[in-house]
């Protein structure tokens, strides 16, 4: 009996800026699995597309004076073309702008609303008196209301991470203008995830894929889930049932992708797509460690709350960092996919490799052009293609190119045996590096063999005997380009070849690696699969990289200055005035501070100052200073302080500043 269909999905990236290999992460893995899958025999489905929708796409593409239609049919087709370009083959790539995904949302959110799961609350929304508007989302900037560091509007980005509800973030400033926002009141609809408590706490306990999804999702859940406001006051998006001022908000619209894609997909090549989303299909999904949230507490919630199949597993991928720095595209800490890399005209493998083999899956990687070349020359050049070539070079140049006679030593069947149940295994535990691993020791197992079994003397005295160590070692070859396959597609097909395999090695099953290479089969022609980064070119990839920092230094610089720049009417509600110090005396137990009673004319004020340690008390009276008269009073020791005294900063010490001649007191500083 056929096993269920498997669906794999990556998590759409957002049609919304370049490819860069943090990316990769999530969608390099996932191939790797897809084909590996594949190899094992299992019918596999592997779907993805692009995030169309939400206000970061509508920003965007307003400062660049384009459609939002415009943005995201650009960076489609550039994601598509990034994904081939690295051999990350999606049966479909579709998009959630696309009318399928109109009508499938359409049809979940009235099935979820017949179902009792979503109702209508009247909220107080941030509104921008000057644009008129309600903010939706990244229209708005203001605090977390949580933890009272910056935040955007719908995720406390630069402090404790969570999501933040329309409305909830404090302080609102409008995106647009720049302009405080106010906050009015407006009916929205809800999703009703909290009465999905009970149902997830169960749900996720028997959800497979990568512990660190399930735990995070399970410490959540136990705790209080808060409704969704799922809908959004904007025109880019899927229209609400009914509401056409409204849209969805994307992170509905945005899963359901997965099935509106799986229907595309389904249409086109005669399948029915109700065998993924309706009857109990596996459903996996491969992620970034940062939307877990959304994948296994409110997409499970929809899906349950609408009746469509539950996924079996969620995959979370960990972090990527750069040159040991957190990923960060405004501080130029990002390799640009196709820029950086493949135009570069470097070997979409070789970074599948570096990205599979460096650590588990939901460990932190870190990429640098120096391990880069490191990998290259001592994993793929030293040690699997050096073996591939020697095998094959030494039968092409002994054996006229065709694979000797000689039995098969066992030990070595049992060895590739022994690989192929340990990748399996580590296949189905979503343990990249292990699978890596495993091959690789076979690739050093032959380089021993050939090693210690000296075909190069052996062929000398006895022509048989060598025959059988090279046609053992070939049977290693052919194992080592079945099993890298799924991490290294192309390169190995390129093995395959050279092999003389009848077919693409993509096409062959890992248990194919334990059929015995034929003998007298004809040999391709032995050519090198992998070469040597030289030091040269990874100093060039390294400077680009680094020019890259650089100039996004020299960016953020200018944009902090700009950031000072003030208005004049700024500058005009500073009332700095000249006082004249009539009194000033030491605060017990500091010996910084100093009690000043400063005249500013017509009234006198107390003013605690940091200059114990560059002036006396006794010397101070008389003189003329610059105050800033209109700051909030504060206590400092305990003294109430009226004012601030106005000095230049001259390597930590105070230097006091004064009319160039004496003036009335209280005289005006502008
Ligand atoms: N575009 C989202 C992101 O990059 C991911 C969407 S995944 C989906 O964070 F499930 F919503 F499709
Ligand atoms: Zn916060």
């Amino acid at each position: 009996m056929p096993s269920a269909p498997i669906l794999v999905t990556c998590g759409l990236p957002y049609a919304n800026g370049p490819c860069h290999i943090g990316h990769l992460r999530t969608y390099v893995p996932a191939d790797i699995f897809v084909r590996g899958l594949r190899k094992l025999g299992r019918d596999v489905a592997f779907i993805c597309g692009s995030d169309a929708h939400g206000t970061p796409i509508v920003v965007n593409a307003e400062s660049q004076g384009i459609s939002p239609e415009t943005l995201v049919a650009r960076y489609h087709q550039h994601f598509d073309q990034a994904f081939k370009g690295m051999n990350v083959a999606f049966d479909y790539f579709g998009s959630t702008h696309n009318p399928s995904n109109f009508v499938r949302t359409q049809e979940m959110v009235t099935a979820l609303m017949e179902n009792g799961h979503v109702y209508p609350r009247e909220i107080e929304l941030a509104y921008c008196p000057s644009c008129q508007r309600f903010l939706p989302d990244r229209y708005v900037e203001g605090e977390c209301p949580y933890c009272g560091k910056p935040a955007r509007g719908d995720e406390c980005d630069q402090g404790c991470g969570r999501h933040l509800e329309p409305g909830e973030i404090k302080n609102a400033v409008c995106k647009v203008c720049g302009g405080s926002a106010d906050y009015r009141k407006q009916t929205h609809y809800f999703f009703k995830l909290s009465s999905f408590q009970d149902f997830l706490i169960d749900y996720l306990q028997t959800l497979g894929g990568t512990i660190t999804a399930r735990n995070y999702a399970l410490e959540w859940v136990r705790q209080e889930l808060k409704d969704w406001c799922i809908t959004r006051n904007m025109s880019w998006g899927v229209p609400f049932p009914g509401h056409n001022e409204l849209v969805v908000y994307v992170w509905v619209d945005a899963p359901i992708g997965y099935i509106s894609f799986s229907e595309e997909w389904c249409e086109k090549s005669g399948r029915n797509w109700k065998a993924y989303w309706k009857d109990g299909a596996r459903i996996i999904h491969f992620i970034g460690g940062d939307i877990v949230y959304h994948h296994c507490i409110f997409w499970p919630a929809m899906l349950k709350g609408s009746g469509y199949t539950l996924p079996s597993a969620v995959v979370a991928s960990g972090m990527l960092k750069i040159d040991d720095r957190k990923f960060s595209k405004s501080r130029g800490y990002v390799i640009w996919v196709i820029d950086d890399y493949l135009e570069k005209g470097l070997h979409p493998d070789l970074l599948r490799y570096y990205l599979a083999s460096y650590t588990s899956h939901t460990k932190e990687v870190n990429f640098a052009w120096k391990i880069f070349a490191d990998k290259v020359n001592t994993e793929l050049v030293g040690a699997l293609g050096n073996f591939i070539n020697r095998a094959l070079t030494f039968t092409a140049k002994n054996f006229d190119g065709k694979v000797p006679n000689g039995e098969i030593d066992p030990e070595v069947l049992k060895k590739i045996e022994a690989v192929m149940q340990e990748m399996t295994s580590a296949l189905e535990e979503y343990e990249f590096k292990k699978m890596c691993d495993g091959v690789m020791a076979l690739a050093d197992y032959g380089n021993i063999y050939f090693q210690s079994h000296e075909p190069w003397k052996l062929i000398k005295t006895d022509r048989e005997s060598a025959g059988a160590v090279l046609r053992s070692c070939l049977q290693i070859a052919k194992a080592l380009a079945v099993f890298m396959e799924p991490v290294m597609p192309s390169k190995m097909d390129a093995a395959g070849r050279q092999l003389g395999l009848p077919g693409p090695v993509g096409e062959m099953l890992f248990c194919e690696a334990l059929a015995p290479m034929e003998e007298g089969a004809d040999l391709g022609h032995p050519e090198l699969l992998f070469s040597r980064m030289e030091e040269a070119q990874v100093k060039e990839l390294d400077r680009v990289f680094k020019e890259r920092i650089r100039q996004a230094d020299a960016r953020e610089k200018t944009k902090t200055e700009e950031k000072k720049l003030i208005s004049y009417d700024q500058f005009q509600a500073l009332d700095i005035r000249v006082g004249e110090i009539l009194q000033a005396e030491r605060i017990k137990g500091s010996n910084k501070l100093l009690k000043l009673m400063v005249s500013l004319g017509d009234e006198t004020r107390q003013v605690v100052a940091g200059i114990a340690t560059n002036y006396a008390p006794e010397d101070l009276a008389g003189r003329q200073i610059a105050v800033l008269a209109n700051l909030e009073p504060a206590k400092l020791f305990g003294v109430e302080s009226q004012a601030m005294i106005l000095a230049a900063d001259v390597d930590g010490a105070a230097v006091l500043l004064g009319p160039e001649k004496r003036v009335a007191p209280g005289s005006k500083v502008r």
